[in-house]
């Protein structure tokens, strides 16, 4: 079953992402963003509750109540400059952030031109699905789901940042249409790549897809 996530299944949706998507997430693995079993990463927790707050989002649930599957989606207003994001004190999920942040104003810009008519562009910004239950079709559903949900509200567009290869394949699968990429071995910091993520993990892209008529 898929349904919304409600502020009070918060506690039980960020200790799913800290079993899931704190360790296997492509970025967070390649920063070793948790180095011990029980430890966790306050910031990314924040990160992950400011977006259930939007009420939005939707999980995954098998008949016994056990979340298996998560998309955490928030709100884009193209009208409304972006916000600035706050200095991190926590220097490995820091560097995430600053590429989130980087190649987001990038793909923003390319998205601006390209559907200048659009006012409310829905975003996924995380993704999980619980290890036992992957290549089962549940990331695309919950996407799906998402789509349906933003084009009754009355969303121009969606738009899905994918660190991980596997994202890409499944929203591509949606019919979305990727306008932008940056490989992370271009993405360096003193010559060097910021992230050497584990294959096939070898790029950042940006898709999108329009969900309803707006007129200018
Ligand atoms: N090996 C090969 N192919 C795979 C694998 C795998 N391990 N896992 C998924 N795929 C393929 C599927 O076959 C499918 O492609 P297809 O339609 O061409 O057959 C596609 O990738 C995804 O299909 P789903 O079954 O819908 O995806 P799934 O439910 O397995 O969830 C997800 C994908 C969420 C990326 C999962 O792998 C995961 O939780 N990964 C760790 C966290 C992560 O990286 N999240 C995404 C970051 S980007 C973001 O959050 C927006």
């Amino acid at each position: 079953e898929i349904r919304a996530i409600k502020e009070t299944d918060q506690e039980p949706v960020i200790s799913f992402l800290r079993k899931f998507f704190f360790k296997d997430e492509p970025l967070n693995v390649a920063v070793k963003l948790i180095e011990f079993k029980d430890s966790t990463c306050v910031e990314l927790e924040e990160f992950s509750i400011k977006s259930i707050k939007d009420g939005i989002s939707l999980m995954a649930i098998t008949n016994s109540g056990n979340i298996i599957g998560v998309c955490l989606n928030g709100k884009i207003d193209q009208n409304e400059p972006e916000e600035e994001e706050e200095e991190c004190p926590n220097p490995k999920f820091s560097k995430i952030l600053k590429l989130l942040a980087y190649a987001g104003k990038e793909g923003s810009k390319i998205i601006a031109e390209k559907y200048p008519d659009v006012e409310k562009i829905m975003f996924a910004k995380i993704l999980s699905v619980d290890g036992a239950w992957r290549g089962k079709g549940i990331a695309k559903e919950l996407m799906d789901r998402t789509r349906h949900i933003g084009r009754e509200q009355g969303y121009g567009l969606m738009r899905v940042d994918c660190t991980s290869y596997f994202s890409a394949r499944a929203i591509a699968r949606l019919g979305f249409e990727c306008v932008y990429e940056l490989k992370y071995a271009d993405y360096k910091e003193n010559g060097q790549a910021v992230f050497v993520p584990e294959h096939p993990h070898n790029a950042l892209t940006i898709y999108v897809q329009r969900i309803s008529c707006t007129s200018p």
